[in-house]
């Protein structure tokens, strides 16, 4: 069968059924049409032709991984493949659509994806970054200027969001995600999937989203990629499953397994995880597929070859198999032999082409393919101006003496480093859409914002690495052109002599973070450091700039250099966004969404830890037998939520409208806030809960809740926040969410630390 004969039958039977008021019957209704499409088609397909539907390919424009030789159009003509990931260019994914519609027994359209995670041509910043915005609205926004340029440019299927929660920025990954804390992670996740899906995710420029890695993929054991994890169920369900499962519940079209072991089980093959939690307990009935090359890799796994690996994961629940084709070459025997059924193969296909109904490519197969679409839908003024926009929110201040920031125009400003004029660095990992040769440099940028007002000496300083070996792994795509260290730094020194203020461009490169970029250190590499100490030397004022994907520890550069704004990676219009922040235009706002650590030893450290029977009573001096190190404190540099602004707020009495908490009632919780600064700014004011007594051991805080509110000069408002027993709850080792009788304290301050408290009693069972 062709399905395009039967697409003018489907539209007569939706064009009566928008007739209907009911919204949940025409759900109903949309879904009893799907299935109907989809049983009539398969009813046509062979088991081969199925199979073929859960081979996924790399078009190769960009790779994590081993790739098989492939070739494309022939593939897709032999009906071998259902979609093809990583091929870059509206007018390639045209004409391969073409052949898998025009050239192929069933004409059944290909998934297109890719990784777009921070953005298409107009890049936003990394997200991690984005995460410090605490900005929902910004995070939608990008995601919905990512789904327009993709979608214009042929793709279908975004490998994002990445929720997975981490703590451990040893991982290179960290860049990708949205920090520590599951509560954000769960508020976060959804804006992604609202973005990326618009309304039902089969309008023109709507793509499916895909929430990843399913799960636990940010507790990698060392913060080393594709590691072990062991964690208890518990602690799944109450921290690391939350913001997974939000994204589920806000629609998202697919689920991407992860390359690690769950309770010993790969991802991929764990038929607790895939469908009882994330099918049964959740409700997910959108495609789940694997990360790349999963199902092949579980032999090194010590699992099982490809051949029975492929039978685990088949009966997991998992329907699609990126890169590995075990599926593809190995199922059909399986299936002769009794190892699965036709009815698990055709579970897997029907999901497969749910997801291509639901984008809409059965009715129209080429909607993301016009490519009169790319010149005027990819990187217009408006995308990059609420990318400028949007990057502002995510740069953190982290440490400004004596107000130092934000630098007048005024004077001589020596910008220095190996990052100050590398426009190609702007962007992070997972940028490989985007076109470097259009973006400024922060040279460029700065003096752009001062024109004739001010001089900017520039000098780059030094490399990133002394080691140029060591520089190629770290800047491989990208390189930023290398000179000789000992000119440099003398260059530098020059030019800092002549100049009112030092601007230190220093950091990371691009590819120092993001997939297979683990740091076993992460002090600022060896000759940059050594640049800034010579330029904090000279006694001038100096401000870090910071490119980072992932926390450093900043231990000397905290007590040694008078301001440091962490400004990530920013995008392709970073360069711009940073001088706006720099020279006053806005100011910083961004809150730490991941703790920052005095030292690599302290890894893991976040703020909602378990306290220990033995907790540290006095950071500032060692204590024996008690829970602390020898040499070195136990409280990060800068703790979650952290974040300094160009103006000041006040934080009034926290005050609790009663101190009872009943099962069904509500505590209000408020507090009066005042800009007392000079200028206007915004503050994420932040709500923490303590259960202080649980059947299980409770963090010590946990986020509950934000909001960010912007002030004038003198202004105050008061913030408010409802407390609810469903927000108080935990999974116990039953897995039974539960809200316990006691003591709860609740916290509201600038940061986890900085915190008023205020204590109130939790009256009745909550099960
Ligand atoms: C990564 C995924 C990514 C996939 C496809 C893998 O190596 O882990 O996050 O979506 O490649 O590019």
């Amino acid at each position: 069968m062709n399905y395009k004969k039967t697409i003018p039958v489907l539209m007569a039977v939706s064009f009566i059924c928008v007739m209907c008021s009911c919204v949940s019957n025409r759900i109903e209704n949309a879904e009893v049409r799907m299935s109907e499409f989809i049983d009539s088609l398969m009813r046509e397909m062979t088991v081969e032709e199925k199979l073929g539907q859960l081979n996924l390919v790399t078009g190769g424009d960009m790779v994590t991984g081993h790739v098989m030789e492939v070739e494309l159009e022939n593939l897709i003509r032999r009906q071998e493949i259902g979609g093809v990931f990583n091929v870059k260019g509206a007018d390639k994914i045209l004409a391969l659509q073409k052949v898998a519609v025009e050239e192929t027994k069933h004409g059944i359209p290909l998934l297109v994806g890719a990784d777009i995670i921070h953005g298409y041509e107009t890049v936003f910043p990394i997200p991690l970054a984005l995460s410090c915005s605490f900005d929902t609205v910004a995070i939608e926004r990008m995601a919905r200027i990512s789904a327009i340029e993709a979608s214009a440019s042929g793709i279908n299927w975004t490998y994002s969001p990445m929720v997975d929660i981490c703590r451990d920025p040893r991982w290179g990954r960290i860049a990708e995600g949205n920090g520590e804390d599951p509560y954000l992670g769960s508020i976060l996740a959804p804006a992604y999937v609202r973005g990326y899906q618009g309304k039902n995710m089969s309008g023109k420029n709507e793509i499916m989203s895909c929430v990843k890695h399913f799960a636990l993929y940010g507790a990698s054991e060392a913060g080393r990629d594709y590691n072990v994890v062991d964690m208890s169920r518990q602690r799944m369900f109450n921290e690391y499953f939350l913001p997974y499962k939000a994204a589920i519940q806000a629609g998202a079209g697919s689920v991407m397994t992860s390359f690690n072991l769950i309770d010993g089980i790969p991802a991929a093959a764990n038929k607790w995880l895939m469908t009882d939690v994330l099918r049964k307990l959740w409700g997910f009935d959108g495609l789940l597929v694997t990360d790349y090359d999963v199902i092949s890799e579980m032999s090194k796994l010590g699992y099982a070859p490809l051949k029975e690996a492929s039978v685990k994961a088949l009966e997991a629940g998992t329907d699609m198999d990126m890169v590995s084709a075990g599926y593809f070459t190995t199922l059909a025997q399986s299936l002769k032999n009794g190892d699965v059924t036709e009815n698990m193969i055709d579970n897997a296909c029907r999901n497969v082409l749910k997801a291509k109904y639901r984008l809409g490519l059965f009715k129209d197969p080429y909607k993301y393919c016009d490519t009169t679409d790319v010149k005027h839908k990819v990187f217009t003024p408006e995308h990059r101006s609420a990318a400028r926009k949007i990057a502002t929110e995510t740069f953190v201040l982290l440490k400004n003496k004596k107000e130092l920031l934000p630098l007048s125009t005024n004077g001589k400003i020596a910008l220095i480093g190996p990052m100050a004029d590398a426009a190609n660095n702007m962007c992070g990992m997972w940028s490989m859409t985007c076109s470097p040769s259009k973006h400024i440099s922060l040279y460029d940028a700065m003096r752009d914002a001062v024109g004739e007002k001010a001089q900017i000496l520039y000098s780059k300083g030094c490399n990133i690495y002394r080691d140029e070996d060591m520089e190629n792994l770290a800047n491989g795509i990208r390189p930023i052109a290398r000179g000789d260290d000992q000119r440099l730094i003398a260059d530098a020194l020059r030019a800092a002599s002549g100049a009112d203020v030092i601007v230190a461009a220093l950091g990371e490169s691009a590819e120092m973070s993001g997939e297979s970029a683990s740091r076993a250190d992460l002090d600022l590499p060896d000759v940059q450091k050594e640049l800034l100490k010579a330029l904090v030397a000279t006694g001038k004022p100096v401000v870090l700039l910071l490119f980072t994907g992932r926390p450093l520890t900043l231990t000397w550069e905290d007590a040694n250099v008078d301001a440091i704004l962490n400004v990530w990676f920013g995008g392709s219009e970073a360069a711009n966004a940073i001088c706006d922040v720099l020279f006053g235009k806005e100011s910083p706002s961004g809150k730490l969404t991941v703790t920052f650590p005095r030292s690599v030893g302290q890894i893991p450290l976040y703020y909602n830890h378990v306290n220990t029977s033995r907790p540290d009573s006095d950071p500032a001096a060692f204590n024996r037998y008690q829970s602390n190190y020898i040499d070195e404190r136990n409280e990060p540099l800068y703790p979650f939520g952290y974040g300094l602004n160009y103006t000041t707020f006040a934080y009034g009495d926290l005050q609790l409208d009663t101190d009872t908490l009943t099962r069904d009632g509500k505590i209000t919780a408020s507090v009066k806030i005042t800009n007392t600064g000079k200028r206007k700014g915004t503050e994420i004011v932040q709500l923490y809960s303590r259960d202080t007594f649980a059947s299980l051991a409770r963090p010590v805080k946990e986020l509950k809740g934000f909001h960010r509110i912007t002030l004038k000069p003198g202004e105050s408002k008061v913030v408010t926040f409802e407390i609810t027993s469903a927000m108080l709850g935990f999974y116990n080792n039953e897995l039974e969410y539960v809200c316990e009788p006691g003591e709860f304290e609740i916290m509201v301050g600038p940061d986890s630390e900085k915190l008023s408290v205020k204590k109130f009693f939790y009256e009745e069972a909550f099960e």
